[in-house]
């Protein structure tokens, strides 16, 4: 049973739908056509798929711009219904650490762990985190820590292009609000969607690029990295991202941090 178990959430099957499981195999044939109608009348047709997302994001902007602080955008942020992930999430993840944190570490969205605490980075992929800054002399609570979407995508799966754009504006009126000198996102889908590039993590890591958040005059010295899911899996990445770590602890230690 437990081999069975750990196979379906390997697979990415770790919410229940139902109090007790279905067989939808033997289901007769009629009861198929109820869950999938095949004759009755279509649902009403949504808009096409950039429209409705324009306009939650643009929504999204205005109530992160319209937060003075970020205990209001969290508030704000556990609020907003545009984004389909809260209703299979069991909490809404921001940020966690030092709200005047020198240095801003982004990744991607929260996972199983995260979800069930409602704190980044606080599984086995943060507990790497945490080593990763230790390692160049970082408390995590010195820094603060934060994702591109503040709810976990059911059973892991990668966030969609819009799920990404809806939730953007919320990470980036935290880095506004936070004020960091340096950034460094971790994982492929932070740098991407931050640096609004299309080469993956491979690419875009260990080189240092500007970036503006909206509402944000100036820009700050921001440096892409291997996710430590990743390195967890791909303990050869290791070498890598030592490097980048290094030319953190070197910028901050410019800045007297
Ligand atoms: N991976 C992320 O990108 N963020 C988390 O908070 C946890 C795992």
């Amino acid at each position: 049973m437990r081999a069975l178990l750990q196979w379906y959430v390997d697979a990415g099957v770790d919410e229940a739908q139902d109090a007790a499981p279905r067989n939808r195999f033997g289901l007769p044939r009629q009861a198929e056509s109820i869950a999938a109608p095949a004759a009755s009348p279509p649902p009403a047709q949504p808009p096409s798929p950039s429209a409705p997302e324009n306009v939650k994001s643009l929504d999204a902007a205005e109530i992160a711009a319209a937060c003075p602080s970020l205990a209001d955008l969290r508030t704000a942020i556990a609020a907003f219904d545009g984004c389909a992930l809260k209703r299979t999430a069991t909490n809404t993840v921001v940020g966690d650490g030092n709200e005047t944190a020198t240095l801003m570490v982004i990744g991607e969205a929260p996972g199983a762990e995260e979800d069930r605490q409602g704190l980044p980075f606080v599984g086995p992929a943060g507990q790497l985190l945490d080593r990763m800054l230790t390692a160049i002399g970082l408390d995590r609570r010195a820094v603060y820590i934060s994702n591109i979407l503040p709810w976990r995508p059911p059973g892991n799966r990668s966030p969609t292009a819009e799920e990404i754009a809806l939730c953007q504006p919320f990470v980036e009126r935290q880095i506004v609000l936070v004020q960091p000198r340096v950034l460094v996102l971790v994982g492929g889908i932070s740098a991407k969607a931050l640096l609004e590039k299309r080469e993956g993590i491979t690419r875009l890591r260990g080189t240092w690029r500007e970036f503006s958040p909206a509402g944000m005059t100036h820009t700050i010295p921001t440096m892409a990295t291997f996710h430590p899911a990743y390195i967890l899996r791909q303990p050869s990445a290791k070498r890598e991202v030592w490097r980048d770590l290094l030319a953190i602890q070197k910028i901050l230690s410019e800045l007297g941090v």
